[in-house]
Protein backbone atom coordinates (compact mmCIF):
# COMPACT_ATOMS: atom_id res chain seq x y z
CA UNK A 1 0.00 0.00 0.00
CA UNK A 2 2.78 2.89 0.98
CA UNK A 3 4.68 1.92 -2.20
CA UNK A 4 1.75 2.41 -4.14
CA UNK A 5 0.97 5.67 -3.01
CA UNK A 6 4.84 6.79 -3.32
CA UNK A 7 4.40 5.56 -7.00
CA UNK A 8 1.10 7.74 -6.92
CA UNK A 9 2.65 10.42 -5.79
CA UNK A 10 5.63 9.93 -7.96
CA UNK A 11 3.09 9.82 -11.20
CA UNK A 12 2.18 13.43 -10.21
CA UNK A 13 4.68 15.47 -9.87
CA UNK A 14 6.45 13.57 -12.79
CA UNK A 15 5.01 15.95 -15.64
CA UNK A 16 6.92 19.08 -13.76
CA UNK A 17 9.85 19.56 -16.06
CA UNK A 18 10.85 23.18 -14.29
CA UNK A 19 13.68 24.02 -12.58
CA UNK A 20 17.03 23.13 -13.54
CA UNK A 21 20.16 20.86 -12.29
CA UNK A 22 22.89 22.29 -11.33
CA UNK A 23 24.98 24.17 -13.68
CA UNK A 24 27.95 25.54 -11.07
CA UNK A 25 29.69 21.78 -10.92
CA UNK A 26 30.08 20.37 -14.61
CA UNK A 27 29.61 17.10 -13.48
CA UNK A 28 25.85 17.49 -11.84
CA UNK A 29 24.96 19.96 -14.86
CA UNK A 30 24.54 16.19 -16.89
CA UNK A 31 22.76 14.38 -14.55
CA UNK A 32 19.79 12.84 -15.70
CA UNK A 33 17.14 15.28 -15.21
CA UNK A 34 14.32 12.54 -15.34
CA UNK A 35 15.52 10.18 -12.20
CA UNK A 36 12.86 10.27 -9.88
CA UNK A 37 12.43 8.72 -6.71
CA UNK A 38 10.91 8.79 -2.94
CA UNK A 39 11.98 6.53 0.12
CA UNK A 40 10.12 6.36 3.28
CA UNK A 41 12.13 4.55 6.45
CA UNK A 42 10.51 4.09 9.19
CA UNK A 43 11.95 4.31 13.03
CA UNK A 44 11.17 0.35 13.32
CA UNK A 45 13.39 -0.17 10.21
CA UNK A 46 10.82 -0.81 7.71
CA UNK A 47 12.05 1.00 4.56
CA UNK A 48 9.23 1.31 1.35
CA UNK A 49 10.08 2.94 -2.10
CA UNK A 50 8.97 3.75 -5.24
CA UNK A 51 10.63 5.32 -8.46
CA UNK A 52 14.74 5.15 -8.79
CA UNK A 53 15.31 4.68 -4.68
CA UNK A 54 18.33 2.87 -5.58
CA UNK A 55 20.00 5.28 -8.02
CA UNK A 56 23.74 6.72 -6.72
CA UNK A 57 24.17 10.68 -6.78
CA UNK A 58 26.07 12.89 -4.42
CA UNK A 59 24.74 13.81 -0.99
CA UNK A 60 26.04 17.28 -1.29
CA UNK A 61 24.70 20.05 1.38
CA UNK A 62 22.35 16.84 2.93
CA UNK A 63 25.65 16.18 4.22
CA UNK A 64 25.76 19.25 6.69
CA UNK A 65 23.15 18.34 9.15
CA UNK A 66 25.16 14.90 9.67
CA UNK A 67 28.43 15.94 9.98
CA UNK A 68 27.00 18.69 12.40
CA UNK A 69 26.10 16.29 14.15
CA UNK A 70 28.79 14.25 14.03
CA UNK A 71 31.46 17.67 15.18
CA UNK A 72 28.84 17.95 18.09
CA UNK A 73 29.49 14.58 19.72
CA UNK A 74 33.05 14.96 18.92
CA UNK A 75 33.76 17.73 20.08
CA UNK A 76 30.79 18.82 22.10
CA UNK A 77 28.24 21.96 22.19
CA UNK A 78 30.16 24.60 23.91
CA UNK A 79 33.07 24.32 21.08
CA UNK A 80 30.77 23.90 18.03
CA UNK A 81 28.46 26.64 19.12
CA UNK A 82 31.77 28.94 19.56
CA UNK A 83 32.34 28.76 15.99
CA UNK A 84 29.14 28.33 14.86
CA UNK A 85 25.58 30.02 15.10
CA UNK A 86 22.10 28.66 15.01
CA UNK A 87 20.54 31.78 13.34
CA UNK A 88 18.81 31.53 10.15
CA UNK A 89 20.73 33.49 7.54
CA UNK A 90 17.73 34.21 5.33
CA UNK A 91 20.04 34.14 2.59
CA UNK A 92 21.81 31.72 -0.28
CA UNK A 93 23.69 28.58 1.11
CA UNK A 94 26.52 29.99 -0.69
CA UNK A 95 26.61 33.75 0.51
CA UNK A 96 29.44 34.75 3.23
CA UNK A 97 26.92 35.33 6.12
CA UNK A 98 29.29 35.88 9.13
CA UNK A 99 27.81 37.51 12.31
CA UNK A 100 29.22 41.07 12.76
CA UNK A 101 31.79 41.03 14.77
CA UNK A 102 32.94 37.54 15.58
CA UNK A 103 32.97 36.07 11.77
CA UNK A 104 31.08 33.69 13.22
CA UNK A 105 28.70 31.89 10.37
CA UNK A 106 25.85 32.06 11.04
CA UNK A 107 24.17 28.50 11.06
CA UNK A 108 25.76 24.99 9.91
CA UNK A 109 23.36 24.52 7.03
CA UNK A 110 25.11 26.94 4.77
CA UNK A 111 28.72 26.50 3.52
CA UNK A 112 29.93 28.93 5.84
CA UNK A 113 29.30 27.17 8.60
CA UNK A 114 29.32 23.98 7.59
CA UNK A 115 32.90 24.17 6.13
CA UNK A 116 33.64 25.28 9.62
CA UNK A 117 31.97 22.31 11.31
CA UNK A 118 33.52 20.33 8.24
CA UNK A 119 37.26 21.32 10.59
CA UNK A 120 35.34 20.44 13.85
CA UNK A 121 34.52 16.59 13.06
CA UNK A 122 36.71 14.17 14.90
CA UNK A 123 38.88 14.71 18.03
CA UNK A 124 40.97 18.05 17.08
CA UNK A 125 44.86 17.49 15.46
CA UNK A 126 43.42 14.99 12.78
CA UNK A 127 45.13 15.50 9.49
CA UNK A 128 42.89 16.50 6.53
CA UNK A 129 42.65 13.02 5.31
CA UNK A 130 41.44 11.59 8.37
CA UNK A 131 39.18 14.15 9.01
CA UNK A 132 37.51 12.78 5.79
CA UNK A 133 37.82 9.93 7.10
CA UNK A 134 36.19 9.89 10.00
CA UNK A 135 33.36 11.91 8.38
CA UNK A 136 32.89 8.71 6.18
CA UNK A 137 32.51 6.30 8.66
CA UNK A 138 30.48 8.64 10.52
CA UNK A 139 28.00 9.13 7.76
CA UNK A 140 28.20 5.59 6.64
CA UNK A 141 26.78 4.38 9.94
CA UNK A 142 24.02 6.89 10.19
CA UNK A 143 23.20 5.21 6.34
CA UNK A 144 23.65 1.50 7.88
CA UNK A 145 26.55 0.67 4.76
CA UNK A 146 29.88 1.74 3.91
CA UNK A 147 29.78 4.88 1.43
CA UNK A 148 32.13 5.69 -1.66
CA UNK A 149 32.89 8.65 -3.02
CA UNK A 150 32.73 10.10 -6.48
CA UNK A 151 35.98 11.67 -7.09
CA UNK A 152 34.87 12.75 -10.64
CA UNK A 153 32.47 15.29 -8.87
CA UNK A 154 34.69 16.27 -6.07
CA UNK A 155 37.26 17.08 -8.91
CA UNK A 156 34.88 18.95 -10.96
CA UNK A 157 33.93 20.90 -7.68
CA UNK A 158 37.45 21.57 -6.67
CA UNK A 159 38.41 23.22 -10.18
CA UNK A 160 35.11 26.05 -9.54
CA UNK A 161 35.56 26.16 -5.64
CA UNK A 162 36.20 29.76 -6.14
CA UNK A 163 33.48 30.68 -3.80
CA UNK A 164 33.53 27.95 -1.36
CA UNK A 165 37.45 29.13 -1.35
CA UNK A 166 36.55 33.30 -0.78
CA UNK A 167 34.42 32.13 2.42
CA UNK A 168 37.09 29.94 3.69
CA UNK A 169 39.55 32.92 3.68
CA UNK A 170 37.35 34.89 5.37
CA UNK A 171 36.96 32.55 8.44
CA UNK A 172 40.81 32.31 8.06
CA UNK A 173 41.12 36.12 9.00
CA UNK A 174 38.83 35.79 11.30
CA UNK A 175 40.21 33.14 13.34
CA UNK A 176 37.13 30.43 12.54
CA UNK A 177 39.31 28.54 10.57
CA UNK A 178 42.82 27.59 11.34
CA UNK A 179 45.79 25.93 9.29
CA UNK A 180 45.32 25.07 5.71
CA UNK A 181 42.14 26.39 4.79
CA UNK A 182 42.57 25.08 1.83
CA UNK A 183 42.52 22.04 2.85
CA UNK A 184 39.46 22.12 5.01
CA UNK A 185 37.66 23.35 1.42
CA UNK A 186 38.83 20.20 -0.11
CA UNK A 187 37.96 17.57 2.97
CA UNK A 188 34.61 19.69 2.68
CA UNK A 189 34.19 18.84 -1.06
CA UNK A 190 34.78 15.49 -0.52
CA UNK A 191 32.20 15.27 1.84
CA UNK A 192 30.11 16.23 -0.67
CA UNK A 193 30.79 13.82 -3.20
CA UNK A 194 29.96 10.73 -0.90
CA UNK A 195 27.55 8.75 -2.69
CA UNK A 196 24.33 7.64 -1.43
CA UNK A 197 20.73 6.56 -2.51
CA UNK A 198 17.03 8.02 -1.98
CA UNK A 199 17.12 5.00 0.28
CA UNK A 200 20.41 5.68 2.34
CA UNK A 201 18.75 8.93 2.68
CA UNK A 202 15.88 7.70 3.93
CA UNK A 203 17.34 5.78 6.62
CA UNK A 204 20.04 8.75 7.46
CA UNK A 205 16.86 10.64 8.64
CA UNK A 206 14.98 7.57 9.84
CA UNK A 207 18.60 7.52 12.58
CA UNK A 208 17.80 11.27 13.32
CA UNK A 209 14.10 10.32 13.65
CA UNK A 210 14.86 7.87 16.30
CA UNK A 211 17.02 9.73 17.89
CA UNK A 212 20.21 9.01 17.28
CA UNK A 213 19.99 5.23 16.55
CA UNK A 214 20.39 3.83 13.06
CA UNK A 215 16.88 1.80 13.10
CA UNK A 216 18.12 -1.17 10.59
CA UNK A 217 21.72 -1.92 12.40
CA UNK A 218 20.71 -0.72 15.81
CA UNK A 219 23.71 1.18 16.08
CA UNK A 220 23.83 4.04 18.24
CA UNK A 221 25.36 6.95 15.72
CA UNK A 222 24.90 10.05 18.13
CA UNK A 223 23.95 11.44 21.58
CA UNK A 224 19.99 12.26 21.90
CA UNK A 225 20.61 15.74 22.69
CA UNK A 226 22.89 16.04 19.84
CA UNK A 227 20.11 14.91 17.41
CA UNK A 228 17.57 17.67 19.25
CA UNK A 229 19.86 19.86 18.46
CA UNK A 230 20.90 19.15 14.64
CA UNK A 231 16.91 18.54 14.00
CA UNK A 232 15.79 21.96 15.50
CA UNK A 233 19.07 23.60 13.12
CA UNK A 234 17.54 21.51 10.32
CA UNK A 235 13.49 22.95 10.85
CA UNK A 236 14.90 26.74 11.06
CA UNK A 237 18.10 26.88 8.66
CA UNK A 238 17.88 23.83 6.17
CA UNK A 239 16.01 25.11 3.20
CA UNK A 240 18.18 28.17 3.35
CA UNK A 241 16.29 31.54 1.96
CA UNK A 242 13.05 29.34 1.54
CA UNK A 243 12.85 28.40 5.37
CA UNK A 244 10.08 30.14 6.64
CA UNK A 245 8.23 29.23 3.26
CA UNK A 246 8.83 25.21 4.41
CA UNK A 247 8.38 25.60 7.86
CA UNK A 248 4.76 26.54 7.42
CA UNK A 249 3.95 25.20 4.21
CA UNK A 250 5.62 21.08 4.65
CA UNK A 251 6.64 21.65 8.77
CA UNK A 252 9.24 19.15 9.13
CA UNK A 253 12.78 19.38 9.50
CA UNK A 254 14.67 19.04 6.36
CA UNK A 255 17.54 19.55 4.20
CA UNK A 256 18.08 19.36 0.62
CA UNK A 257 21.38 18.73 -1.72
CA UNK A 258 22.23 20.55 -4.81
CA UNK A 259 22.14 16.64 -6.43
CA UNK A 260 18.77 16.85 -6.21
CA UNK A 261 18.70 14.82 -3.01
CA UNK A 262 15.91 15.94 0.06
CA UNK A 263 15.55 14.36 3.48
CA UNK A 264 12.82 15.15 6.42
CA UNK A 265 12.81 13.46 9.83
CA UNK A 266 9.73 13.82 11.90
CA UNK A 267 11.30 12.82 15.46
CA UNK A 268 9.81 9.21 16.63
CA UNK A 269 8.04 8.21 13.53
CA UNK A 270 10.29 8.64 10.11
CA UNK A 271 12.66 9.24 7.55
CA UNK A 272 11.60 10.59 4.20
CA UNK A 273 13.60 11.03 0.86
CA UNK A 274 12.91 11.96 -1.97
CA UNK A 275 15.75 12.30 -5.66
CA UNK A 276 15.16 14.54 -8.57
CA UNK A 277 17.64 16.64 -9.75
CA UNK A 278 16.36 19.84 -11.41
CA UNK A 279 16.65 22.35 -8.71
CA UNK A 280 14.67 26.25 -7.75
CA UNK A 281 16.07 29.29 -7.78
CA UNK A 282 17.23 28.47 -4.29
CA UNK A 283 18.93 25.17 -4.83
CA UNK A 284 16.47 23.04 -3.56
CA UNK A 285 14.67 19.82 -5.74
CA UNK A 286 11.48 21.34 -7.60
CA UNK A 287 9.63 17.82 -7.63
CA UNK A 288 11.10 17.44 -4.20
CA UNK A 289 9.48 20.03 -2.51
CA UNK A 290 6.14 19.49 -4.59
CA UNK A 291 6.27 15.82 -2.53
CA UNK A 292 7.18 16.72 0.90
CA UNK A 293 3.84 19.34 0.06
CA UNK A 294 1.84 16.17 -0.45
CA UNK A 295 3.52 14.15 1.79
CA UNK A 296 2.88 16.89 4.85
CA UNK A 297 -0.47 16.89 4.05
CA UNK A 298 -1.32 13.80 2.89
CA UNK A 299 -0.39 12.04 6.20
CA UNK A 300 -1.14 15.17 8.33
CA UNK A 301 2.90 15.34 9.32
CA UNK A 302 3.43 19.33 10.21
CA UNK A 303 4.86 19.31 13.34
CA UNK A 304 2.33 22.09 14.18
O1 LIG B 1 29.32 23.77 -1.41
C1 LIG B 1 28.66 23.55 -2.41
O2 LIG B 1 28.40 24.44 -3.19
C2 LIG B 1 28.12 22.14 -2.68
N1 LIG B 1 29.11 21.16 -2.52
C3 LIG B 1 26.93 21.81 -1.83
C4 LIG B 1 25.83 22.80 -1.99
C5 LIG B 1 24.46 22.27 -1.76
O3 LIG B 1 24.16 21.10 -1.92
C6 LIG B 1 23.45 23.31 -1.45
N2 LIG B 1 22.14 22.75 -1.27
N3 LIG B 1 21.11 22.81 -1.80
Amino acid sequence: MIPDYLAEALGEVAADTTGETAGYIPELATADPERLGAAFAMVDGEVYGAGDIDTAFTIQSISKPFVYALALSDRGFDQVLAKVGVEPSGEAFNEISLESGTGRPLNPMINAGAITTHSLAGPEGLQPTQRVERITDGLSAFAGRRLKMDESVHASEMEHAHRNLAIAHMLGSHGVLTGDVRAVVDGYIRQCSLLVTARDLAVMAATLANRGVNPLSGERVVPEPVVRQVLSVMFSCGMYDAAGDWATQVGIPAKSGVAGGLIGALPGQIGIATFSPRLDSHGNSVRGVSLFERFSSDMGLHVM
